[in-house]
C-alpha cells in the first residue's frame, strides 16, 4: 500500500500518551482495487440490498466507484470490529444513513460500537470510523464545470456566498466553493441528516489556506460541539471530517492510504479543537 504523505502542516508523531481509539479515515483510489478483483470480494462480501443496488448503475465506471466504496466499507469494518466481511450487518435510518448493527456481547475486537460514514466521487472513496458517536466524511475532486459550481453556492448561507464571491471565477473561486461544500456535507452526515438539513441554516467561516475559523451552526445545535478539519491528502482532492467534540477522542486522525489489505501504518493528522461562531 502506497502512503501518500498529507499536505496538512500540522502532521507528525502521534502523541504518546493517549489511550482513547482514535479517528480513522481510509482514503482509497478506484484503481488501488482491479474490476475484476473488486467483483469477486463483492461477490463474496455485499450483502443483497447492495448487490442489487450494483446492478442498477448505467455506467460501468459508477459500479466500479461503488463496489470499490463498498467492498472498503466491509474490509475496514472488518479490521476494526474483528468480524469478517459478510458477517457484518449495515442497515439505513429512514434517512438514508448507514449503520454498523452492534453485536449484543460487543465487539471481538473491544467496544460495542462503531460509527462511520462514507463519501464517493471523482476516482475515490473516503471512508471514517470512529468507536464512538458520530463521523460525516466528505470527499470532492477539484475541476468542476463552473455552472455546477454556481449552482452549488445558491445553496449556501449568504456570508459564504459573499467569501465565495470575493475571487474571481476560475479555480481560486472553485477551491473555495467546495471547501465549504465538503465541510457542510461532512457535518450534515455526521448528523444524520443529508441533504435533509438546508445549507443556508449554517456557515463556516475558513482560513484563505485551510482551516475552520468560526462555525455558525443551524438552530438545533450549538457552536463549539464539533471538531472539523480539512484536508488535501492527494493534490486536487478535497477531503472534509466532522466528528462532535463532547467525547474523548484522541485529538489525531489516523489517515489510511490505498485498500486495507493490511495494517499497515497510517499517516498521523492532528484533530483542530472545536470551533466557536464566527466574529463580527
Ligand atoms: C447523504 C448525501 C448528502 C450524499 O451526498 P453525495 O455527495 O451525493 O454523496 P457522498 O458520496 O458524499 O455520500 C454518499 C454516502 O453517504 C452515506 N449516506 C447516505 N445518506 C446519508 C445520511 N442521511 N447521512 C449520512 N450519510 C449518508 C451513504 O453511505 C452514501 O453512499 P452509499 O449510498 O453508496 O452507501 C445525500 O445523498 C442525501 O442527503 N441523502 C439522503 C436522502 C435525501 O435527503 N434525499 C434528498 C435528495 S434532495
Amino acid at each position: 500500500m502506497t502512503l501518500t504523505a498529507p499536505e496538512s502542516p500540522s502532521a507528525g508523531s502521534p502523541p504518546h500518551h493517549e489511550t482513547v481509539a482514535p479517528v480513522k479515515l481510509w482514503l482509497c483510489p478506484n484503481d488501488a482495487l482491479p474490476p475484476d478483483l473488486a467483483g469477486e470480494l463483492a461477490r463474496h462480501w455485499l450483502d443483497e440490498r447492495e448487490h442489487q443496488t450494483a446492478t442498477r448503475f448505467l455506467f460501468e465506471r459508477d459500479r466500479r466507484q461503488y463496489l470499490v466504496a463498498h467492498t472498503l466499507v466491509r474490509r475496514a469494518l472488518a479490521l476494526e470490529a474483528g468480524l469478517t466481511e459478510a458477517e457484518l450487518v449495515i442497515w439505513r435510518s429512514s434517512r438514508g444513513r448507514p449503520f454498523l448493527q452492534p453485536l449484543p456481547g460487543g465487539l471481538p475486537r473491544g467496544g460495542d460500537h462503531l460509527d462511520f460514514n462514507l463519501s464517493h466521487a471523482g476516482g475515490y472513496s473516503l471512508l471514517g470510523i470512529v468507536r464512538r458517536q458520530r463521523i460525516g466524511v466528505d470527499v470532492e475532486g477539484l475541476g468542476r464545470e463552473a455552472r455546477g459550481l454556481e449552482t452549488i453556492v445558491t445553496t449556501f448561507a449568504p456570508e459564504e456566498q459573499r467569501w465565495a464571491a470575493e475571487v474571481p471565477e476560475g479555480p481560486r473561486r472553485e477551491r473555495r466553493v467546495l471547501r465549504l461544500w465538503t465541510l457542510k456535507e461532512a457535518y450534515s452526515k455526521a448528523r444524520g441528516l443529508g441533504l435533509g438539513l438546508p445549507f443556508d441554516e449554517f456557515s463556516f467561516s475558513l482560513a484563505d489556506d485551510r482551516g475552520v475559523l468560526g462555525f455558525r451552526p443551524p438552530a438545533d445545535d450549538l457552536a463549539g460541539r464539533w471538531r472539523l478539519l480539512e484536508l488535501e491528502p492527494v493534490p486536487g482532492v478535497l477531503v472534509a471530517v466532522a466528528v462532535p467534540a463532547d467525547e474523548p477522542f484522541a485529538p489525531h486522525l489516523e489517515l489510511h492510504h490505498g485498500f486495507p489489505w493490511n495494517r499497515a501504518a497510517p499517516h498521523i493528522v492532528p484533530l483542530p479543537e472545536p470551533v466557536g461562531a464566527p466574529r463580527g
